[in-house]
């Protein structure tokens, strides 16, 4: 399945401090845990099971000493080094475990303000997906990030990514926020469709209040990458040369066919709202889109993979359609039918 081979979001990194905390992807429970080293800090994804008796790592604690941070199991005190390996086991402290007594290590990465895990190494490249995907401006200190998140849902990754990649919906899901039913028109821009995902420029919306600091209406020009299956990336600017420059990425852990857990990550220049005031605005938009993405059946996205597509298009659906045929070619099989 290439879905263990890609990399995804697991939590944020902020949630990852001092103390050993779980979570779960795509059926594999985790401990994440920080390193803190006079080189920088890293974060270890390790199966959430220790080697011995099985206990849950996440419950043990992290330990500071002269050999480093060790991670030592809440059950009979085994510790664990960095690259896994058992390095003292207390009811034996003469023994030298061997090779063999070790966590599970699964690769790990920070980015954009999350944590990244991939399960496998990919059999054969996989391109720009052997990767993090990329999210430039977010890491340019010229602008702010802020994340938002994580928002827990009742539908698959795949439904999210082509709700934030519509902008039809903004007249009526997000009337008065991103749109009105009265400039419902939308120009879809052109559709770039290559190995490496999805690009649309020159797409345009007409938005009421198209940012958290914005008190009146604009046509707004998008601009979306979709460089990962369960990530997308846009872009907008204010046409008539608006002092603010807007990106939101999504970034989406599939937690199965029919939920999944989601983080905004908004980089902005130029905008003079609070970091609260920008969490707050993802908040409300996101509240209003979940209703109705939540509604939406079959919970997975039809691509034509399991049976025939039984929904219908209009031609401002450009987009959705090469979002589908992008998760066709990978062959993406959680959340899609
Ligand atoms: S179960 Fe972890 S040390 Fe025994
Ligand atoms: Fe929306």
């Amino acid at each position: 399945m290439i879905e263990q081979q890609l990399w995804h979001p697991v939590i944020a990194s902020h949630e990852v401090r001092e103390a050993p905390v779980a979570c779960a992807l795509l059926g594999q429970s985790l401990v994440l845990w920080r390193e803190s080293a006079h080189d920088g800090d890293r974060v270890h994804a390790w199966a959430d099971q220790c080697p011995h008796r099985g206990a849950q790592l996440s419950l043990g604690r992290v330990l500071i000493g002269v050999h480093g941070a060790r991670l030592e199991c809440p059950y009979h005190g085994w510790q664990f080094g960095h690259a896994g390996q058992c390095h003292h086991i207390p009811a034996a402290p003469d023994f030298t475990p061997p090779a063999t007594h070790a966590a599970t290590v699964f690769e790990a990465r920070e980015r954009h303000g999350l944590v990244w895990v991939r399960l496998q190494a990919p059999r054969s490249t996989l391109g720009a997906l052997d990767a993090v995907p990329a999210f430039a401006v977010a890491e340019d200190t010229a602008w702010r990030r802020v994340v938002c998140g994580p928002y827990a849902l009742d539908t698959s990754a795949p439904r999210l990514v082509e709700n934030f990649l519509d902008l039809s919906h903004f007249g009526f899901v997000h009337e008065g926020w991103l749109g009105e039913r009265c400039h419902a028109q939308v120009d879809t821009g052109q559709v770039e469709e290559g190995d490496d995902g999805l690009a649309v420029v020159n797409a345009r919306a007409w938005q009421p209040r198209a940012y958290a600091g914005a008190d009146e209406g604009a046509w707004i020009r998008y601009r979306y990458d979709v460089p990962h299956p369960f990530s997308a990336v846009l872009r907008k600017d204010a046409t008539a040369g608006d002092p603010v420059s807007n990106a939101i990425a999504l970034f989406i852990r599939p937690d199965g066919d029919t939920a999944c857990t989601a983080w905004f990550v908004m980089a902005t220049q130029g905008d003079t709202s609070t970091d609260l005031e920008l969490v707050d605005f993802q908040d409300t938009v996101f509240a209003q889109d979940r209703p109705v993405v939540e509604s939406q059946r079959p919970r997975t996205l039809p691509i034509g993979r399991l049976a025939p597509v039984t929904e219908v298009h209009g031609p401002a659906d450009r987009v959705s359609s090469a979002y589908r045929r992008y998760l066709k070619r990978l062959d993406i099989s959680i959340g899609t039918c």
